[in-house]
């Protein structure tokens, strides 16, 4: 059986926007494979390369060397391209179409009609919690509704491989465990991911491995506990607090600090973070961002061995 993604020695050189007789170098030298049914996140500070890298993964743009293998063929393959679901960075939709009408619109598109496509669209829409706003014009769906209808666009065909670029942008905290759930039950149907980020906790809990991109290279690739040993995450919530209930804020824990007026505290570990996470959220305190943090990326990546473990 081919792997789903396979990259060989794929650079990628765009022409600078600016100044014409220069290059930006957005993907050098990159290798990595993926196997099925597995999560790739993929990590990089903004402009690392991520999302070159999976515009060639869709066959959308070419490298200018190397070679990219989609289930063992190339990425512009339409046989390949059936069984690929894409959630691109900035999702665009016509404006006057509602969330259902959109979903039916790419479903027929991807040959799908009658009842099955509506069985599988409401569905969908349940799955990304906007059912109730399935008759809604695009035109009045917030940021992270127009993420969710980009998500279950994604899913409309049932691909085997899901390739999304930050999916978690632009959603709550809510959203962004819903979306984490998706991507968890994609796997547990036996489906292949790809997904971009560049914030770290978006990604610890949920890849099965993570490639590092930093300046269109491959830092690192593997599990993150081969990439970053656990001691070296820090993790932080960050919570709101209405005016009555600040006193009390202080009290909830110790070396509660404040920083721009929010409430910041400091976890020893995960089991505390999730401990201070519970109390903060029961408690009512509207929590701002919560997560593991690195002190930077830059930081482990120039300070650890190459821990790379497989292609
Ligand atoms: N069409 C283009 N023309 C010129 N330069 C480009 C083009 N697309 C990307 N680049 C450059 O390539 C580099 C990588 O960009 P890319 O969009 O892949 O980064 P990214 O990791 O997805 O960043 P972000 O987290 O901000 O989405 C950047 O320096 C970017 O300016
Ligand atoms: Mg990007």
């Amino acid at each position: 059986m081919s792997k789903p993604i396979e990259l060989k020695n794929v650079s990628k050189t765009f022409r600078h926007p600016m100044k014409v007789w220069d290059k930006v170098e957005a993907v050098k030298d990159l290798s990595f494979s993926m196997e099925n049914g597995e999560i790739v996140g993929f990590v990089g500070h903004n402009g690392a390369g991520k999302t070159t890298a999976i515009k060639m993964i869709m066959g959308f743009i070419w490298p200018n060397s190397g070679e990219i293998k989609v289930n063992g063929k190339d990425p512009g393959d339409q046989e390949v391209k059936k069984t690929i679901g894409f959630l691109p960075e900035r999702p665009y939709f016509y404006a006057q179409l509602t969330g259902m009408e959109l979903l039916n619109y790419f479903g027929r598109l991807c040959g799908i009609k009658g009842s099955l496509l509506k069985d599988r669209s409401e569905k969908l829409l349940r799955r990304v919690g906007i059912f109730d706003d399935r008759n809604r014009k695009l035109s009045g769906y917030s940021k992270g509704m127009l993420q969710r209808i980009g998500l279950a666009q994604a899913l409309i065909h049932d691909p085997q491989l899901v390739i999304m670029d930050e999916p978690m942008s632009g959603l709550d905290p809510i959203g962004r465990r819903e979306v984490k759930e998706i991507i968890r039950s994609l796997k547990k149907e036996g489906k292949s991911v790809i997904f971009s980020s560049h914030i770290l906790s978006d990604i610890e809990n949920l890849s099965d491995r993570v490639l590092i991109i930093e300046n269109g290279v491959k830092k690192h690739f593997g599990t993150v506990s081969e990439i970053i040993p656990p001691d070296r995450i820090r993790y932080k919530i960050e919570f709101d607090s209405p005016n009555e209930m600040k006193d009390a804020a202080f009290a909830l824990f110790k070396g509660i600090r404040v920083v721009s007026e929010r409430f910041i505290i400091d976890c020893d570990d995960l089991d505390d973070f999730n401990t201070k996470l519970s109390a903060i959220v029961e408690k009512g305190y509207p929590v701002l961002n919560a997560g593991g943090v690195l002190p930077s990326l830059e930081e482990i990546v120039f300070t650890t061995e190459n821990t790379e473990v497989k292609q």
